[in-house]
């Protein structure tokens, strides 16, 4: 509460708004995935959980077309405005471009959005450190416009034209994983999510004797965007390949190891045969999870996990020095149930189950392991499972 307080006084000084103007509260999480990475994008099953932190806006709506957007972690970019007439991504806009984006797509599908309004954001979930700082903002800001607007629009739908803007206006093709969990998330609960068919399950997530400990490697992902596109265009084209040869399947992850193994040499580059394979093992270790979560089988669970990192550190290759040292500080530690990276990968962030009384010599023993290999400082949390995108009230 003395956040939302801090916050909404805050708004009120940025922007001159007089002391009783009443304004509107929203939030969204951040999301970490548990296991199934890199495999959104091609049909796969993903086990995702959002945040109880994220981002956070305090707003008010305008009488004129102006947005003004400012940020309390960017506050040497100052307010930043643009108009409705004008939606057009540009550089100097900087972080604003993800809710900018969002009104566009919103406008294109036919949704009726009038004015502008007046909006500070303050998110506790690192930037760029692949717990998606960016489809945070972005499923916030279709919460925002569904309610300031009163529109009639699904989260389902939100969620989908989150993710297009982040495809079409950002220019990043991701697949829909971060947006739905954001949008979707249940407290004390991950998602089991279908790509293919978006069909989805809810699973209790709070284990009796483990936490979910988050540890970011502090490593920007640098030319990440860029290197993830480069792996989802190599799957879409072996997929091509596989289908030319005969095969019927809609997606990777229709396969099984033994398909894959039969009609590999169809796939044309050989590159690409390791992110193939890894595509169809961890769609195959998202579904041996499921089962070991289903007997209670939590060390099996997190086997699962370190076999995930391994591949997609040898067959996708999306780790890296930083990300490889931090989990395999972790595989070493009394405690650990599992550990591998979340999320793009490229630095970023590992999730780990750690069991309860092992959580405080995990956090000094792995921070101080990773420190010695790498030089960097691990910034360590507890990432408990939280609710969707909402709005929080008027203030
Ligand atoms: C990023 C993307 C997601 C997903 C993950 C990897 O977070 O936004 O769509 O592909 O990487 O699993």
């Amino acid at each position: 509460m003395e956040l939302i307080n801090n916050l909404v006084k805050n708004f009120k000084k940025e922007f001159n708004k007089d002391i009783d103007a009443k304004t509107e509260v929203y939030f969204a999480p951040g999301r970490v995935n548990l296991i199934g990475e890199h495999i959104d994008y091609n049909g796969g099953k993903v086990f995702p959980t959002a945040l109880d932190f994220g981002t956070y806006a305090v707003l008010k709506k305008r009488d004129d077309k102006v947005f003004r957007m400012y940020s309390e972690n960017f506050k040497d970019l100052g307010i930043i405005e643009f108009n409705l007439d004008l939606l057009k991504n540009t550089e100097k806009d900087d972080w604003a471009n993800y809710p900018k984006g969002i009104i566009k797509t919103f406008l294109d599908a036919g949704y009726r959005i009038d004015s502008g309004f007046d909006v500070l954001f303050f998110g506790n979930i690192p930037n760029g450190a692949g717990l998606s700082s960016s489809a945070s903002i972005e499923v916030l800001t279709t919460v925002i416009l569904k309610n300031l607007f009163n529109l009639n629009i699904s989260m389902i739908d939100m969620v989908k034209l989150s993710q297009k803007t982040e495809n079409e206006f950002i220019g990043v093709n991701c697949g829909i994983m971060d947006q739905f969990a954001i949008g979707m998330g249940k407290k004390d609960h991950a998602i089991l999510l279908d790509c293919e068919t978006l069909e989805y399950a809810y699973a209790p997530f709070v284990l009796k004797d483990a936490s979910i400990v988050i540890a970011n490697t502090n490593k920007r992902r640098g030319l990440g965007e860029s290197k993830y596109n480069e792996r989802r265009a190599s799957c879409e084209a072996a997929l091509e390949d596989l289908k030319a040869a005969g095969l019927k399947i809609n997606s990777l992850c229709d396969m099984d190891s033994e398909t894959f193994e039969s009609m590999k040499h169809s796939i044309k580059s050989e590159e690409a045969i390791p992110r193939v394979r890894h595509a169809v093992s961890e769609n195959l270790r998202v579904l041996e999870a499921m089962k070991s979560l289903k007997s209670g089988d939590i060390e099996a669970f997190g086997k699962l996990m370190n076999a995930s990192h391994l591949s997609l550190k040898n067959d996708y290759e999306v780790t890296g020095f930083e990300l490889d040292s931090l989990v395999e500080a972790a595989w070493t530690e009394p405690g650990t149930i599992g550990s591998r990276m979340t999320g793009a990968g490229f630095g970023g962030c590992t999730v780990s189950l750690v069991q309860n009384d092992k959580l405080d010599s995990f956090i000094t023993n792995v921070g101080k392991k990773y420190f010695d290999t790498t030089g960097l400082k691990a910034t360590f949390y507890i990432g408990n499972p939280g609710d969707g995108a909402k709005k929080l009230g008027d203030y």
